[in-house]
Parts: structure tokens; sequence; C-alpha cells
């Protein structure tokens, strides 16, 4: 995976920049609020259709603007592909995206899952460990996405059941009816709930084994990172029957709560360290490699199902890594592609490393 040029029209506090990236690693450097983050923000955009640190896309739009435009032109091994994201505002809330690959329109944004493979770290990250599971469900569900769009859909459906039965939740506690109709949203629920549990407790596995490896080289064997998957449906195999009979079961309080209260909507991941809750346990330095070494997992995952490497967007990563982890790290790096953004010129890079600059100011960006 590789991108060779990129374009941004009234995106953040870009007014019009073209960038063209090298391959190997491409340092981002600037003082503080000048556009770093921006830039590697317009590539996940255009790998996930989702920012990394905001759901609304107005937030994207340069300010007192009417919309924003991405161009970003790359290639998949030989292949050259292009991706064009333009939003356009509609009102002060909302706003119409069209996302075009290779200049065709596409009908459904999932349809952009797999064009561009990307792997995010970013300081946002460090809250799939601190903030609560709806955090961790976020992080799992790009990451499966990304490689299974099937999955994705999954998601899409599953969530528009969710909201149909908790409107229906709702009006049977008002006014007593339709008390039955529950029935026919509780047999969606457990059927496409029960595709997407299957899926995260495969995806959790993999990650699992492969983040443990990880941690290990980077401790250098100290320390033992375990991931599980915790779903909180009591006697759960994978059957959707047994899904089906357990939110049967609590039909009742579901409608006194107005809420669906189970599936995975509510699951969580735990993250272990030497068997304990890191979150609790671990030091900030130790919070911060678990995730360098689960990103470098989803890294290794995608390279596996897809064949290519992603490009890796490293936003302030290593900030607070002494020199070893870093260098270690640094030789962990297997992509084509890697973007770093820091606010100086790095130290700890060798000249056999294979990087370009780029030195960025109030919303300019300039290859050195
Ligand atoms: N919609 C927008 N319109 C105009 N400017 C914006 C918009 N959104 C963000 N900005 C500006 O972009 C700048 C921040 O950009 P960014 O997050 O890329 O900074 P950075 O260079 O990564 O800084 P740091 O080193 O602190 O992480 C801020 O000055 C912010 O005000
Ligand atoms: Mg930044």
């Amino acid at each position: 995976m590789l991108i060779e040029n990129i374009i941004l029209k009234n995106f953040r506090n870009y007014e019009y920049q073209e960038i063209s990236p090298k391959k190997g690693i491409n340092i981002i450097y600037g003082r503080n609020a000048q556009g770093k983050t921006n830039i590697l923000e317009s590539i996940f955009l255009s790998s996930t259709a989702r920012s990394h640190r905001t759901n609304k896309d107005t937030d994207l739009i340069r300010n007192l603007q009417q919309g924003y435009f991405i161009k970003i032109e790359g290639k998949r091994d030989e292949e050259p592909f292009s991706i064009d994201i333009n939003c356009t505002k509609i009102t002060s809330r909302s706003n119409k995206r069209i996302i075009k690959v290779n200049d065709i329109s596409l009908t459904r944004t999932g349809q952009l899952m797999g064009v561009l493979n990307s792997v995010m770290f970013s300081p946002e990250d460090l809250t799939v460990i601190k903030e609560g599971p709806s955090e961790r469900r976020r992080f799992l569900d790009i990451l499966i996405s990304q490689i299974n769009p099937s999955y994705f859909y999954a998601l899409q459906e599953y969530f528009k059941i969710i909201k149909q039965k908790n409107a229906l939740l709702k009006s049977v506690y008002e006014g007593g009816k339709n008390r039955d109709l529950i029935e026919i949203y509780n047999l969606k629920q457990a059927k496409t709930g029960s595709k997407i549990i299957k899926e995260r407790k495969i995806f959790i596995e993999q990650i699992n084994m492969k983040s443990k490896q990880n941690h290990y080289d980077i401790t250098k064997g100290i320390e033992n990172l375990d991931i599980r998957y915790d779903c909180d449906i009591p006697d759960y195999s994978g059957d959707e029957n047994d899904f089906y009979k357990a939110i049967d079961k609590i039909k009742d309080k579901e409608i006194r709560v107005q809420s669906s209260i189970l599936g995975p909507h509510r699951d969580d991941i735990e993250i272990l360290l030497d068997g304990m809750n890191i979150r609790d346990y671990g030091s900030q330095g130790q919070q911060r490699t678990a995730i360098l070494s689960l990103k470098f997992a989803e890294m290794q995952i995608i390279k596996e199902k897809t064949g290519k490497k992603p490009v890796l967007l490293l936003d302030d990563a290593l900030s607070e890594l002494d020199l070893l982890r870093k260098r270690t790290l640094l030789d962990k790096i297997d992509t084509n592609q890697t973007f770093i953004t820091c606010t100086e010129k790095r130290k700890y890079m060798t000249l056999d490393d294979n990087i370009s600059f780029y030195f960025v100011n109030k919303g300019t960006v300039k290859s050195i």
C-alpha cells in the first residue's frame, strides 16, 4: 500500500494543500496546532470513512467554508487507485458526503473498506484502555470492518434493529400495545447479533496471540499481555437460539427501561497485564506499550488477511518512550509507508532509515 499524492481542500486548517509522500518513513514535523494530525486524519478518513477523533463531519470543514474535499492517489501493489471524498454542508449540523473510488461514486460506504488499508496510532487510542467499553467496541469494530466488509454491513443492520427495537420498547411502555412485536425484533437481534459476536471472538483470539508476542518482544519478556472478549449474555456458546432465549427472559425489564440491555452493543474487551486489568493496574508506560502491541498486531492481521501491507500512521506515538523502546518499535515496523508526526526532527533515526521530512506551519506543508 503506497500513497503518492494527497490533496486537501478546506479540510480542517488547510485551505489548499498538495502533499507527495514517499515510500518509507514520512516525518511530519512542526510546532503544536499547525496541522500535522490533520494530515493523518485525512488519510485515516479516506481509509475507513471515519475520523479517529470526531463523529461529526462538519468539524472537518474549514471554518466558514461550505465543504471539504480530499483526494488520495496511490498504488496497491502496482495497481493505481484514487479515493475522493467530497463533503458539502447542508445545514449547520448536517452535510452530504460523496465518496468516489477510481472516479466512481460508491453506493454504500462499506465499499470503501479495503481500498486503502491503514493502521493509526494516536493519543486518542489510549482511551481504548482508559475509557469505558464503547471505546473498546469502536476500536474492534473499525478494525474488523477494514478486513471484513460483511461485518461492517452486519453492524449497520444490527444498530438499525436496536434503534427500531428501542423505539418499540418505548411505545409498549407508554401505550401497552404491540407487545407481541418485540418477539420479531428479538429474533432479528439474536440472528445478526450472533454473527457479530462470532466474528469478534474469532478476531480477538487472533489479535490476542499476536499482541501477546509483540508485548513480549517490546518488554523483553518481562510482561504478559492478554486480551479477552467479555460477552454479557449468560450461558452463550454462540448459538443464536441461546441469544434469543436470554433476551426473551429479560423482556419485561427491557420494556421497563425502554432499552435493549443485552447483546454485542453492550459487550466489552478485557485487557489484562499479568492477569490484572491494565486500566487499574498498569502504569502510563505499560498502557502505552500495550496499545502499541495491539496496533502492531492489527497491522500484522491486515497484512495477513489482505496480502497488502497497510499504511502506518503514528501520531505522537513514540513521544513518551525511551530511546531503546523507540528503536525496537521502529525496527518492528514492516510497511511500505509510515507517517510519523512529531514536534521536531528526530534524533534517534539512523541514516539507514528511509526517511522524508515535511515541515508543517500554519496549515502549509513544505517538503524538506
Ligand atoms: N474545522 C477547522 N477549521 C479551521 N481550523 C481548524 C479546524 N479544525 C481544526 N482546526 C485547527 O487545526 C489546528 C490543529 O491541527 P492539528 O490537530 O493537526 O495540530 P498538530 O499540528 O497535530 O498539533 P499538536 O502538535 O498539538 O498535536 C488547530 O489550530 C485548530 O484550530
Ligand atoms: Mg497532533
